[in-house]
């Protein structure tokens, strides 16, 4: 996600999800070092567990993400830096991506969100996701099929 007032530029045009206020890009590894930055708030982690990466590490991450897997399922999931919460642009960013999805040979699509995570249950209804029976590390998996 790019924010207007900080972002950098998008890998490609074509690439792009655009929202009212948000362009989204394809995750990169070139990422790592603004969004080390960006997700440098402990608290982004009460419910997911974990800490804040440094940019060596989100690289890597973001490496291993973005090789993809072959699924049929696109599994999401939104984090916002703190100082930008509260403003709908996870709710934003979710219904860009979801939409987009649509267009897009992905039957199903996933996110995995703690029983207690009242903003992140906001936004996956918002887009459409329901509370499926299934847990896994402690996470309700949420689920939609991509077209009704
Ligand atoms: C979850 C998260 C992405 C929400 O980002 P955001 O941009 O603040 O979300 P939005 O502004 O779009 O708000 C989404 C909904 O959550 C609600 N909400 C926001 N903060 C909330 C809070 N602290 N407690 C309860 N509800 C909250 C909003 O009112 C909104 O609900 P509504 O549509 O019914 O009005 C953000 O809190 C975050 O990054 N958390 C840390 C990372 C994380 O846990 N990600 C989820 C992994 S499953």
């Amino acid at each position: 996600m790019r924010f207007p007032e900080t972002g950098s530029p998008p890998t490609k045009d074509t690439d792009l999800i655009t929202t009212a206020r948000l362009d989204l890009v394809p995750l990169s590894a070139v990422h790592a070092e603004e969004m080390a930055t960006v997700l440098s708030s402990p608290a982004l982690h009460t419910f997911t567990g974990g800490e804040p990466l440094t940019p060596d590490a989100l690289r890597t991450r973001y490496e291993r993400l973005v090789a993809g897997s072959a699924g049929p399922v696109a599994e999401i999931a939104w984090a916002v830096g703190a100082p930008w919460q509260g403003r709908g642009l996870a709710t934003e960013a979710a219904k860009g991506l979801v939409s987009w999805l649509g267009e897009h040979p992905v039957p199903t699509i996933v996110a995995h969100i703690h029983p207690d995570h009242r903003a992140s249950a906001a936004v996956a209804t918002a887009v459409g996701l329901t509370p499926t029976e299934q847990w896994q590390d402690g996470e309700i998996r949420w689920q939609r099929a991509t077209r009704p």
